[in-house]
């Protein structure tokens, strides 16, 4: 429907009201006379709305219309309400909560971003035989209060049903003591049938253990960290309270460790009407959580009166991964949980604390991730031209979109490039121009604001950057000071985008863009190695991320990508496999070290379970992706940065790597009209499964090792053409197949059956086994500080660690044990 066919207004209470207090009913009566055909009903809101007609809920959307720049974009969605009208008498109401419009924004406690009231539109079009009526939002709505005393969706939803007004959206009942609305100034051309899909009730979760504490309250796990919230059914006294307090952990101590929502209260309160059983969930809030402790429950609380109800965002699933290591398999369902729960109407940071923002960087970090695990091209779609219309307005991209944030966003690559970045990441997923079209002013704008800025050399040296965000190593109040300078890390990103653009530009036939970026980006490439490479293949600043950039964004020629490469596996090894990147390098360093020859090293940092590590949480008990790969200390207390969200999605991103080459399926084109299928097997893992819906069909890959059997099995659809690199092939075999099921099976001789190794074994042979090698080092350092043993230093490589050991005073029981173990490959 097009905005001129919108009648009526939006209406509000006639007085400020509803943000943090109760939220407003609105109702009115109406006639429905002799041959009605269809009725159709459009709901919007500036705040969050629960639409009734006679008496019934309409649709099972929640948390509608979610959120977006309301300034420019408010949804609209529609409702076959036929079946529902009556002939005659009928009434129609709305309960509206003050959700984002209103509500409390920010970790500065800042509300009313967008109005100082909630406000109702809606529109129900009556179509008869001979005419059409229109009753729509006006003054002739009354407006009164009931069981919603509160709903905020950071601090939780107070209900006290005794003040439900019953019967409020049926024709009986009496409004005489409500109020008129009064006409709420809004522009009806911002209302828009194309936002993002419904927020809906996607899953719902049993306790998986309920505890009752020595004070009486129960503490109630779900066994998983996610957004939602608790249904409960009760019976008890009217009057009585339950209060539901929500929480992702508990103490060391075993108690509710609500830290980790900061200043957001994550708390419900219902209080019963004391007829019989009641069932209750809370409409207008929603939480981060995993746990819940309730208080004042009368009685005893049995399972079934406690249910977790998981909401976001309805998309399609496209993506499945699992494999021989439960530990990865449990990384990848954190990753596809963080993006559950992030994905509530907008891409989120975090769903438990004071923020919920649609971070820019975290979304542009994680895209290609998101893209494999469910089809996102309505919600990010709609995300995208949110972002589109703030830019033009505000002559920037914000850092969080829609934008409360208390100072103008300077352009910074991994935020602000998300421009660029994520309509590049859905068109290759989708292979869909239009995404790009639809995205393209954002891009060019933003690429030509970031032009201007350049130094002399054409490097992005000035301006704030968040540089490689959370590198572990950075101090913990300032997140963006990790090792990589800041600046390297947005030469890098820049000649990344600027080839995206590049690229884009030429997709939609815009020739003299395509040649001025394709300009641009050999310009900044140029730039980035005359001042951060040396000739031969080292970056002056060395670290993990610097190479993991340069490798996988093509700022190498050949020689310095080996020489890169290497250097890269050896910090990587140096910093015993455990992760020592930020938002920047994570999602890149298990891509650059394979795809340079180290897939070793690739699995002994994806296996790593030392923190920080990928695996470090997931031995934790993490169900989440964590914001700090130590947001829990090993001793079960939380880290004190304060940044400490379990629920974020950004680090997740190293997901990809699980689908292209755990398990082997990488796009030569966008939309997979050609793949490669091309496991990359290590780590011990024995076997992988994944599958992948793509725009041209369902793809899947199964493949095995069994002692020297390996096999490998694909589905792929029609019309699709596959270049199938056989994992661990004697003879490197490359097969082509055209759609159709392919199954492969091939011996590798002495495949599993390494030599055998002990105590008197030369280290150099230990050495060629390198996951071996660096297993047996890293115990060595542990029991004997300060040793660091060279393979190739002439004097050790002949060498056994018998007697390496025979030289040390006084080696600790069990040592000797623990490396033979190593050594025979037993783990
Ligand atoms: C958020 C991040 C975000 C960052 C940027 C944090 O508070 O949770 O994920 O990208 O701020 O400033």
């Amino acid at each position: 429907m097009e905005p001129s066919t919108w009648s009526g207004s939006l209406i509000s209470s006639p007085e400020r009201g509803g943000t943090q207090g109760p939220a407003p009913y609105f109702r009115r009566d109406f006639e429905v006379g002799d041959g009605l055909r269809r009725a159709t009903l459009h709901v919007s809101a500036l705040g969050i709305v629960e639409p009734y007609l006679n008496g019934a809920r309409i649709g099972d959307e929640v948390l509608a219309p979610g959120w977006t720049s309301y300034r420019h974009r408010v949804g609209v969605r529609e409702y076959d309400v036929t079946a529902s009208v009556l002939a005659g008498a009928n009434a129609i109401g709305a309960i509206v909560g003050e959700g984002w419009a209103s509500g409390r924004l920010g970790w500065e406690g800042h509300r009313e971003y967008w109005t100082d009231r909630p406000a109702l539109f809606l529109q129900l079009t009556l179509v008869f035989d001979d005419r059409v009526e229109t009753i729509a939002t006006d003054s002739s709505f009354r407006v009164g209060e009931g069981a919603v005393l509160s709903g905020s969706l950071y601090d939780g939803e107070v209900y006290d049903a005794r003040k439900e007004p019953a019967g409020w959206s049926t024709a009986d009942f009496d409004d005489s003591s409500w109020r008129d609305a009064a006409v709420f100034d809004w522009p009806l051309a911002a209302l828009t049938v194309d936002a993002a899909p419904p927020i809906r009730r996607t899953d719902e979760r049993a306790p998986s253990s309920i505890v009752k504490q020595a004070d009486g309250r129960y503490l109630v796990d779900f066994g998983q960290n996610f957004a939602g919230w608790v249904r409960i059914t009760v019976n008890g006294q009217r009057g009585e309270t339950v209060t539901l307090r929500h929480a992702e952990t508990l103490t060391p101590a075993g108690t509710l460790e609500p830290a980790t929502n900061r200043t957001a209260e994550a708390t419900d309160r219902y209080t019963l009407r004391g007829e019989g059983p009641e069932t209750w969930e809370p409409s207008f809030t929603f939480h981060g959580f995993r746990y819940v402790e309730i208080d004042g429950w009368p009685g005893e609380l049995s399972p079934e009166q406690v249910t977790g109800v998981v909401v976001h965002t309805e998309m399609r699933r496209t993506g499945w991964f699992e494999c021989s290591d439960p530990l990865v398999s449990r990384l990848h369902e954190n990753a596809l949980w963080s993006m559950r729960s992030n994905f509530v109407g907008v891409p989120s940071d975090c769903p438990q604390r004071d923020e919920r923002l649609g971070w820019t960087g975290d979304l542009n970090a994680f895209a290609p991730t998101a893209t494999l695990l469910y089809d996102v091209r309505e919600v990010l779609g709609s995300w995208l031209a949110d972002v589109a219309a703030e830019q033009q307005e505000k002559g920037y991209v914000p850092w969080a979109v829609p934008d409360v944030l208390p100072t103008p966003s300077a352009p910074t690559a991994i935020w602000s490039d998300v421009v660029i970045s994520l309509p590049w990441a859905l068109y290759q997923e989708h292979g869909d121009p239009a995404i790009l079209e639809r995205s393209y002013d954002s891009m060019t704008t933003f690429m030509r604001q970031v032009e201007g800025q350049l130094d002399g050399d054409s490097l992005w040296s000035s301006g704030f950057q968040f540089g490689d965000w959370l590198d572990p190593d950075a101090p913990y109040d300032e997140p963006s000071a990790g090792k990589t300078d800041r600046h390297l890390v947005a030469s890098a990103y820049l000649c990344r985008t600027t080839r995206e653009l590049a690229d884009s530009a030429r997709i939609l036939g815009r020739t003299d863009d395509a040649a001025h970026f394709d300009q641009l980006a050999d310009r900044v490439r140029a730039a980035f190695r005359r001042e951060y490479l040396s000739e031969s293949g080292r970056i002056v600043n060395e670290t993990v991320t610097a190479y993991a950039l340069a490798i996988c964004f093509d700022l190498l020629d050949a020689d310095q990508r080996r020489k890169s490469g290497d250097r890269l596996a050896q910090l990587v090894a140096q910093a015993r496999f455990r992760i020592s990147t930020g938002f920047a390098g994570t999602p890149y360093v298990t891509q650059a070290l394979a795809s340079t020859g180290h897939v070793d090293e690739a699995y002994l940092l994806l296996l790593q379970k030392e923190s920080p590590s990928f695996l470090y949480p997931v031995t934790m008990g993490a169900t989440t992706i964590w914001e700090r790969w130590d947001s829990i200390l090993p001793d079960g207390t939380l880290n004190e940065s304060g940044m400490t969200s379990l629920n974020h999605y950004a680090l997740g991103a190293v997901t990809s790597w699980l689908y292209e080459a755990v398990a082997g399926i990488r796009r030569l084109a966008p939309g997979y009209s050609r793949v490669r299928i091309g496991p990359q097997p290590g780590g011990g893992i024995s076997w992988a499964n994944a599958a992948h819906e793509t725009a041209h069909g369902r793809i899947e890959v199964a493949w095995r090792i069994d002692g020297e059997a390996v096999s490998l099995d694909l589905a792929l659809p029609h019309g699709v053409e596959a270049e199938v690199v056989l994992p661990l092939h004697p003879e490197g075999m490359i097969d082509v197949v055209a759609g159709g099921m392919h199954t492969w099976t091939y011996t590798v001789p002495g495949l599993g059956s390494d030599l055998e190794r002990t105590l008197d074994t030369p280290l150099a042979q230990v050495a060629e086994n390198r996951t071996l090698w660096y297993s047996v080092t890293a115990a060595l350092e542990r029991h004997f500080p300060g040793m660091a043993l060279d393979p190739t230093q002439p004097g050790i490589v002949e060498m056994s660690i018998a007697m390496l050991l025979g030289h040390i005073p006084n080696v600790p029981d069990g040592v000797e044990d623990e490396l033979r173990t190593l050594l025979s490959g037993r783990r």
